[in-house]
């Protein structure tokens, strides 16, 4: 199931979170989000944690912040369970987030789910384009 965090929930999002930093605990702090306008929602099976998705609200639009699915569990549809879950609670007009050029399964996870590219940050990441993608919510 999928639902809105709680603080008991920080520690497992944490340890999914190195897949995407190893330092993620402290480079985004989640234990202090401003729930005014940030949140994430939790994948859970067992009531275990096994997959987040980190989203920031301003007006129109919603930003995915960060998204990633315990190893063992990837590749069975909660990357785009997670997405389709926000597209489908977000009172925004559109999502937009930032994906480094070489994530080819965070990539195709964005294209599946109707992202487009519509612009680019030149070598934004050490030397890798940073690319900046859409969905319009209709
Ligand atoms: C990106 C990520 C969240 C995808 O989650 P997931 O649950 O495995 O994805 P899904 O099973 O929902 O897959 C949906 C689509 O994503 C793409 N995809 C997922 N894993 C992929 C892989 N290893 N290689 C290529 N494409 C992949 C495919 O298009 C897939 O659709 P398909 O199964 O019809 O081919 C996951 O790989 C992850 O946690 N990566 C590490 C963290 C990260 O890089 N996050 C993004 C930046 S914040």
């Amino acid at each position: 199931m999928i639902r809105e965090y709680t603080q008991a929930d920080i520690d497992a999002i944490n340890e999914i979170g190195k897949l995407i930093k190893e330092d993620f605990a402290s480079i985004y702090k989640i234990s202090e989000l401003n729930r005014d306008y940030a949140g994430i929602y939790v994948y859970t099976e067992d009531d275990e944690v096994i997959g987040f998705l980190q989203y920031e609200n301003h007006f129109e639009i919603t930003d995915i912040i960060n998204i990633a699915v315990a190893e063992n569990s990837q590749n069975k549809g909660i990357g785009e369970t997670l997405i389709n879950y926000l597209v489908n609670n977000t009172e925004a007009d559109k999502i937009m987030l930032e994906v480094r050029e070489n994530n080819v399964s965070a990539l195709n996870l964005y294209n599946k789910c109707g992202f487009v590219e519509i612009n680019r940050r030149k070598k934004y990441y050490d030397g890798e384009d940073a690319i900046i993608m859409e969905r319009k919510i209709s």
